[in-house]
């Protein structure tokens, strides 16, 4: 097995010898694939978006993390700085093998760390290795764990890589919603179709039990809107290669209703 110190080597390798392609690829692919963005209508979603293209310089070949994250950890402290966010209490949905788990801990040192993982994992990863805070795992599907509210409410929500794994979009950003502190932040990133417009692509493999519905960039701000969800810190440039979007949210002040005055997601069937 190669060490960290060998992968992290190969892995600057890599992308020194790739960086001419990447070049070339962002030359001719990139702007293609933020078309329409600047379209995007916020004004009249309600949205105060801040967009940070200030924190990432990025023209790495990176289509997805090394090791298959979703965002290294090392870049995790450029948008929640350890400094002014220790202590608090910590949601982490979805950890998989808890390459952000051990940032969290590590750098945010948080007074209580609560951990999501679908039973299926339980026993898969050793992803509590190095995880040295205070801190529970709970093996449920976020589906199902009306208990976090008893463990709450959150100041900081991991939710990296998870969303575009439901069909139930609107309800898990309520949920979040409910669980989050007054004041904490929601850091979100999905797999993200880079169209313009606002739509959702569908895929089910049934032999694999698996879905996908990936919103475009405006559907996914669309769904943060109409949860209650609102001051989007937007990491536009976050490797510009990638299929996705990575942005912090906090709770609006309003929720905002449907037809029959009820709040988006909130159903009694
Ligand atoms: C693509 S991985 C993302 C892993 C990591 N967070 C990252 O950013 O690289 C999705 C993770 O979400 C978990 N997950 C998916 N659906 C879930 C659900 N309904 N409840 C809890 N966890 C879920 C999976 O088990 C897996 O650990």
């Amino acid at each position: 097995m190669p060490t960290e110190k060998w992968r992290m080597a190969l892995g600057r390798i890599l992308n020194a010898a790739l960086k001419p392609l990447g070049y070339y690829i962002g030359k001719t692919s990139v702007p293609k694939l933020t078309e329409g963005w600047d379209d995007i209508d916020f004004a009249s979603l309600g949205l105060d978006i801040t967009v940070r293209e200030d924190v990432f310089e990025d023209d790495r070949i990176l289509t997805r993390g090394q090791g298959e994250f979703t965002i290294l950890a090392d870049d995790l402290q450029k948008i929640i700085p350890p400094d002014g966010h220790k202590g608090k209490k910590v949601l982490e949905i979805g950890p998989k093998t808890g390459e952000h788990s051990r940032w969290i801990s590590n750098s945010l040192e948080p007074s209580k760390f609560t951990i999501v993982e679908l039973p299926m994992r339980k026993g898969e990863y050793d992803f509590l290795d190095s995880v040295n805070c205070d801190h529970e795992v709970v093996y449920i599907d976020i589906f199902q764990s009306n208990e976090l509210k008893d463990k709450g409410p959150f100041d900081i929500i991991f939710c990296l890589g998870v969303f575009y794994h439901t069909l139930e979009h609107v309800k898990l950003l309520r949920h979040f919603r409910n669980l989050i502190a007054d004041g904490g932040i929601l850091l979100f990133q999905t797999t993200a179709l880079k169209e313009p417009g606002s739509f959702l692509r569908l895929t089910w493999e049934p032999e694999r039990a698996g879905n996908y519905l990936v919103p475009t960039v405006e559907a996914m701000f669309t769904l943060l809107a109409m949860t209650g969800w609102n001051q989007i810190e937007w990491f536009r440039n976050y490797r510009p290669l990638a299929q996705a979007a990575i942005v912090t949210c906090r709770k609006s002040s309003v929720i905002p209703k449907n037809h029959s005055g009820f709040e988006f997601g909130r159903s009694s069937v």
